[in-house]
């Protein structure tokens, strides 16, 4: 295999977005928000406001929507403060014992899967208890305990579920695994997870965003029909974003065409398979290598692209040509990070208060101080008053506010 060094130093240079670019993608964003229609923003109302602080009592908190299932058993203790007293997890794809997203799996049986591990979760426990479900999909709403799923995202594509009530099938589940004890009360995104979470703590926080395997933003709108209504967005399906040559490959070959532009520029499923698809196209293959966004991660953080590059691909690059891979795994997470910050931006524009904060939860933001230092300079270019700050397990606690809300209402 040769290296096209031409080919690979374009592809570097197809990721850099100007000041213009970006100014653009906050304005659209901004308008797009308050569109009434045509609108690439789903702006899914969540039926619930921010805490007020004075939650407690012990909730379980289903967490679904990346690789991992979780069931956690969460005691509030009031004003940010909580306990994890139980958690179990298990992986969604077991390879060569099972796949529950693969198209061949029903949603029954993923579903009696989730419900298996909420028993284990309750260890024997008989007791009434409430549960808050984070679903991490774009929803409609048809009350605070029950949503329908428009559509999957993020590659997900079990059958019998799209368009079906999620909390139906999660209570036939319950019901199947003789689990008489559970009250699910509450079904929310994991953007407003996250916002819950972070407003339980910090009264400023008024946008919740997700920075991981999918990426999506949520925010307070104080003035929804009247009153204070948490809104998802659903941003990663934001179209107006520029796109490369190599965004274009990727939705070509993605489950959904067409669709999740700003998620497939910007979260951790997709990134490192634009760094594939550069890599390939610099070799002169049609074969992608399949690199992972912590592989990118580690690349920039560790100077690992060498290691990287002949591990996949075989090929052993000169220190050269190492460094422009690393260039290109730069510019990717760049891009990816001042894309998602203009978003950001164009909701404070639209949110009109001077003092913000943004609560990110999910593992490419949590684990990359890198990122995290791009999107807080950005940010405090328009404002010291703007800050983004990191939520821990935000789709869990956020489930168990959930609950503790829903069980009052
Ligand atoms: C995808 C989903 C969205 C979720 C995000 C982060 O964009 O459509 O609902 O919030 O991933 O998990």
């Amino acid at each position: 295999m040769t290296l096209n060094k031409e080919i690979l130093q374009s592809a570097i240079e197809e990721f850099v977005l100007s000041k213009d670019d970006l100014q653009k993608v906050r304005e659209d964003f901004t308008n797009e928000v308050k569109a009434t229609e045509g609108s690439s923003l789903k702006m899914l109302p969540s039926f619930l406001s921010t805490p007020t602080g004075n939650e407690k009592g012990t909730y379980l908190a289903l967490d679904f929507g990346g690789t991992n299932v979780r069931v956690l058993k969460i005691k509030l203790l009031t004003k940010g403060k909580y306990e994890t007293i139980d958690k179990v997890a298990a992986p969604l794809i077991k390879t060569g014992e099972y796949d529950y997203v693969h198209k061949e799996a029903t949603g029954e049986e993923l579903f009696d899967f989730i419900a298996k591990l909420v028993k284990e979760a309750l260890a024997g426990d008989t007791g009434e208890i409430y549960l808050g479900h984070t679903f991490s999909f774009p929803s409609e709403q048809l009350d605070l305990a029950n949503a329908k799923l428009i559509s999957w995202t993020k590659e997900f594509q079990t059958r019998n579920v799209e368009g079906e009530n999620i909390t139906e099938l999660l209570k036939a589940s319950l019901k199947r695994a003789n689990i008489e004890n559970v009250i699910p009360v509450a079904i929310i995104n994991d953007t407003v997870a996250t916002l819950l979470a972070a407003a339980y703590a910090n009264n400023n926080a008024l946008i919740g965003s997700i920075y991981a395997t999918g990426h999506n933003t949520c925010y307070l709108e104080k003035n929804y029909n009247g009153k204070p209504m948490i809104i998802n967005l659903e941003s990663g399906g934001f179209s107006k974003i520029p796109q490369s040559s190599f965004d274009k490959l990727l939705d070509e070959m993605s489950e959904k065409k067409g669709a999740q532009f700003l998620e497939k520029a910007t979260s951790g499923r997709y990134v490192g398979e634009l760094f594939s698809i550069a890599t390939a196209k610099a070799f002169g293959t049609d074969k992608l290598f399949d690199f992972s966004s912590v592989e990118l991660c580690d690349m920039i953080v560790n100077n690992s692209a060498n290691r990287f590059i002949k591990l996949k691909t075989n090929y052993v690059p000169t220190s050269d040509e190492a460094e422009l891979f690393t260039a290109l795994a730069k510019n990717i997470l760049n891009r990816s990070a001042l894309l998602v910050t203009s978003t950001f931006l164009g909701l404070y524009d639209h949110i009109g208060e001077e003092t913000l904060s943004i609560g990110i939860d999910g593992s490419l933001y949590g684990k990359n101080p890198f990122l995290q230092e791009i999107i807080s300079k950005e940010l405090k270019k328009t404002s010291e008053k703007i800050s983004a700050f990191k939520v821990e397990d935000g789709s869990a606690i956020g489930a168990a506010i959930a609950a503790a809300m829903g069980s009052i209402s």
